[in-house]
């Protein structure tokens, strides 16, 4: 039998690498060289800027709704920082800059949905203009985010915190506000639930928090109120 050239072995060995690469691109864990959660640095008043998102990646639409699932067993890898502006992007980013709109629609665009980030390194507030991370505490908070263990394993969890509407627009019925309070927060954890299932992470939306535990420990302002929360990571 003739010996395989060493050239073509070569190029078999590249090719399967590089298909390898492609398969797992998405789902692996951080490579050392990139910078993750596990990187960010607390500074009281010091804003970090995400690095831009890559708008352009992930599975079609379709290949995404296919795939969205609940995932409850989380491995701890951290999620890299261009990942999380990511994830941060589509959950309620800027997508139209001309105007300041959104990815996640609100009532009359309020505008009063606010997403706060757990990690091992703190507490952050997304500020969407800015496309960065507010400190807010130096804290791992991410134990108080939940009554269910892998909060605390998990790299991110997402917290989702409704502001009172505009004065001039108050609705002054609760219930319709509690029921645009849930509609702004169910959208936004479809969005992430979606770019998690494209970018083949994993994910669940959480209603089982203690709110008295958590609210206090956000530094909330009168009148605004944790909805949901929202892990994101690797499953196990
Ligand atoms: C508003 C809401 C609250 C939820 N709260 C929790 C929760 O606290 N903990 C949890 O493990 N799953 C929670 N879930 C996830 C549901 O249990 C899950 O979506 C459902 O079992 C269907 O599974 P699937 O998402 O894999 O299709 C919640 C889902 C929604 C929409």
């Amino acid at each position: 039998m003739n010996k395989p050239s060493s050239s073509l072995v070569l190029a078999s060995l590249v090719a399967l690498s590089l298909l390898a690469l492609q398969a797992s691109a998405w789902a692996a864990p951080p490579s050392p060289a990139s910078p993750t959660t596990n990187d960010l640095v607390f500074q009281a008043g010091q804003v970090v800027s995400l690095p831009a998102p890559d708008t352009k990646g992930g599975k079609p639409l379709m290949a995404a709704l296919a795939a969205r699932l609940s995932t409850r067993e989380y491995r701890p890898d951290p999620l890299t920082l261009q990942t999380l502006s990511d994830l941060l992007w589509a959950a309620n980013g800027i997508n139209r800059p001309a105007e300041g709109k959104t990815t996640a629609a609100t009532a009359r665009n309020w505008q009063n949905q606010q997403i706060f980030v757990a990690t091992a390194r703190g507490l952050f507030h997304f500020d969407p203009k800015r496309h960065a991370l507010v400190p807010v505490s130096p804290k791992d908070l991410r134990a108080q985010t939940g009554r269910q263990p892998f909060v605390a394993v998990v790299p991110v969890n997402l917290i989702y915190v409704a502001d009172p509407p505009p004065t001039a627009d108050n609705i002054a019925d609760p219930v319709r506000q509690a029921t645009y309070e849930g509609i702004h927060a169910g959208i936004v954890s479809q969005n992430v639930a979606l770019f998690v299932a494209s970018a083949g992470l994993a994910t669940v939306v959480r209603a089982n928090f203690d709110a008295s535990l958590l609210e206090p420990l956000l530094g909330l302002l009168p009148g605004q109120r944790v909805v949901l929360t929202q892990s994101v990571g690797y499953a196990k």
